[in-house]
């Protein structure tokens, strides 16, 4: 990963050190590494792989905190913080490139339509909530929503892992639901975080999706339960940029059973990512990708 920029710009060759020297979880690189390892996948395709894919990761993190504002990622400053829009989305634009040359180099073509497929649906997915989606408090679009801006993307990691693996299309979708579900457990529990946790744990800006209009499951769940309250019916018609309303609305949240309810639907994920694994060769990788899932629900950053 560090190598992909070798000949670029030494400010941009600064920039992607800077990234990556953060880390993050890398959830989804070794998503793909113990998927293709349990399927026999040759390891430097995979290698390439697991590279490629948390490049994506890391250039819509790159996009994400330029369009939400956001000055802390990993407990360190974002590229927007320190630099001007332009250089911020041209980053993120070299990083998407270095991205999908690493995916072509796994010479896997379906694999690289799938690549490409993702990333429209990740765009796709962050244009529809900048431009329709605040103050919805509507479930199926909620479900919608985390689909493609996250769990697309595990979906896909587990999914072409084990396309370069020598099984078949039984093994490849079982693996495929997996990810998918593990995602969109990952985003809600995401989402709770927002509401629970502590900015100095979870490395980014918390209390931060309703202050932008941004109604998550736990909000939902509130919404649900108590569509009388005022600060509820304000949201959905839109008032969401009256600060003090919504900083009152997540400490509502925060006090309801919203977070309860949401970390148990995550949990209803994770059974569902499961149960595909069950099927799935034993040994060390097997069991990593299970305590991973369990993980997915019970992580603080
Ligand atoms: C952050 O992803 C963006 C989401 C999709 C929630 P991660 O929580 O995996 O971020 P890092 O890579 O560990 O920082
Ligand atoms: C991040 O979405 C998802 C993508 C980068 C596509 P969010 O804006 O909800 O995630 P955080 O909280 O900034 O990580
Ligand atoms: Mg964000
Ligand atoms: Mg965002």
């Amino acid at each position: 990963m560090h190598r992909q920029a070798d000949d670029a710009h030494p400010e941009l060759r600064a920039a992607l050190d800077h990234l990556l020297a953060a880390g993050g979880k890398r959830i989804r690189p070794t998503l793909s590494l113990l998927t293709g390892r349990m399927l026999g996948a040759p390891r430097d395709r995979l290698v390439i792989l697991a590279a490629a894919v948390e490049l994506l990761h890391t250039a819509t993190l790159v996009h994400d905190d330029l369009i939400d504002g956001a000055l802390l990622r990993r407990g360190n400053p974002t590229m927007n913080a320190q630099w001007s829009p332009p250089a911020t989305v041209l980053t993120g634009d070299f990083v998407f490139a270095r991205a999908a040359k690493l995916a072509a180099e796994t010479d896997h073509l379906p694999l690289m339509k799938l690549f490409a497929e993702t990333l429209a649906t990740i765009v796709n997915g962050e244009l529809t909530q900048l431009l329709s989606a605040r103050g919805l408090t509507n479930r199926e679009d909620y479900y919608k929503r985390i689909h493609a801006k996250t769990a697309s993307l595990l979906e896909m990691t587990t999914r072409a892992a084990a396309m370069i693996s020598p099984v078949g299309e039984a093994e490849t979708e079982s693996m495929r639901v997996y990810g998918y579900n593990l995602g969109m457990a990952f985003q809600i529990v995401d989402d709770v975080l927002d509401f629970t946790g502590e900015q100095a744990e979870v490395g980014k800006p918390v209390g931060s999706d309703l202050l932008q209009g941004l109604v998550t499951l736990p909000a939902i769940y509130y919404a649900e339960t108590h569509p009388d309250d005022p600060d509820i019916i304000c949201l959905t018609s839109g008032c969401y940029s009256e600060h003090e309303r919504m900083e009152r609305l997540v400490h509502a949240v925060r006090k309801s059973d919203g977070v309860k309810k949401s970390l148990e639907e995550a949990r209803g994920f994770i059974e569902k990512a499961l149960a595909p694994l069950a099927g799935m060769p034993g040994g060390v990788e097997h069991e990593a990708l299970a305590s991973l899932a369990r993980y997915t629900v019970s992580r603080r950053s």
